[in-house]
């Protein structure tokens, strides 16, 4: 099991946005969590990395990460996993790359090969290297930090609304390329995303959340059971055919 995880809440100041959480990840698998805006999902994502920032508080039952016990972890336990064991693809990645790195100094520093061929991989020129975090768009940012992120060869990828940020086209070759990097190379994927529609395409089994909870596990092909689920799949706008 590489995420086993048993009655996880993140509180912030008293409130919870995270609320008795349980997750079990096999290696390779792909799982989505999916939820309206301030469900808890990019906080849950956050937990699973120990990313949760001051005020927020952190506690569970149990918080395995690919065999170690993370419930107690410091930073330099957590950096152990990150990257190498889980990697993580953000909502808005302009803000979490190195402000005063080059985007190649950044993709250097964890890959094993042309820092050119990474950036070719996700659909960006070569020439991307040279600029600053703040020099790019978010839609590049966001491929950049992809890029980044698969240069380490992790286990599982968490990504948080990794296409919120490109175009349909960019978007569809970016789900191609994730989809080639699991099958190539075994990657589990933990997709974070409001659009059930894509998890539905991309993941086997979605876990639905609402204030904080999973409120419903749906494997692909199940009619969904709760309310809150058929409400977010009625409200998939479609175009008339
Ligand atoms: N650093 C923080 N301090 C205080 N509250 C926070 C913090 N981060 C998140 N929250 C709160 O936790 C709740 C869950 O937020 P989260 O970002 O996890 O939602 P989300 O499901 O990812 O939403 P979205 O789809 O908009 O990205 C929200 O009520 C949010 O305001
Ligand atoms: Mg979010």
């Amino acid at each position: 099991m590489l995420i086993d995880v048993q009655n996880l809440s993140v509180r912030f100041r008293g409130k919870s946005a995270v609320d008795g959480v349980s997750l079990q990840l096999s290696l390779g698998e792909r799982v989505a969590i999916v939820g309206e805006s301030g469900s808890g999902k990019s906080t849950l994502g956050r937990a699973l990395l120990g990313l949760v920032a001051h005020p927020g508080l952190v506690v569970s039952d149990r918080l395995s990460i690919d065999g170690s016990e993370m419930s107690r972890a410091g930073q330099s336990d957590w950096r152990k996993i990150r990257g190498r064991i889980i990697g993580l693809m953000l909502q808005d990645p302009r803000y979490s790359l190195h402000p005063t790195m080059t985007i190649g100094q950044q993709i250097g520093e964890v890959a094993d090969r042309a820092v050119g061929d990474c950036l070719a991989e996700v659909g960006l020129s070569p020439d991307i290297a040279r600029r600053y975090p703040h020099q790019m768009s978010g839609g590049q940012g966001q491929r950049a930090y992809l890029a980044m992120a698969l240069a380490q060869h992790p286990k599982l990828l968490i990504a948080d609304e990794p296409t919120s940020a490109l175009d349909p086209p960019m978007a569809a070759q970016m789900m191609a390329l994730l989809g080639e990097r699991m099958s190539a190379e075994r990657m589990g994927l933990l997709l974070i995303t409001h659009d059930i529609d894509l998890a539905m395409q991309t993941c086997p089994r979605l876990l639905v959340m609402q204030d904080g909870r999973i409120v419903e596990e749906l494997l692909q092909g199940q009619t969904p059971a709760h309310p809150f689920t058929q409400r977010l799949i009625q409200s998939i706008p479609r175009l008339p055919c």
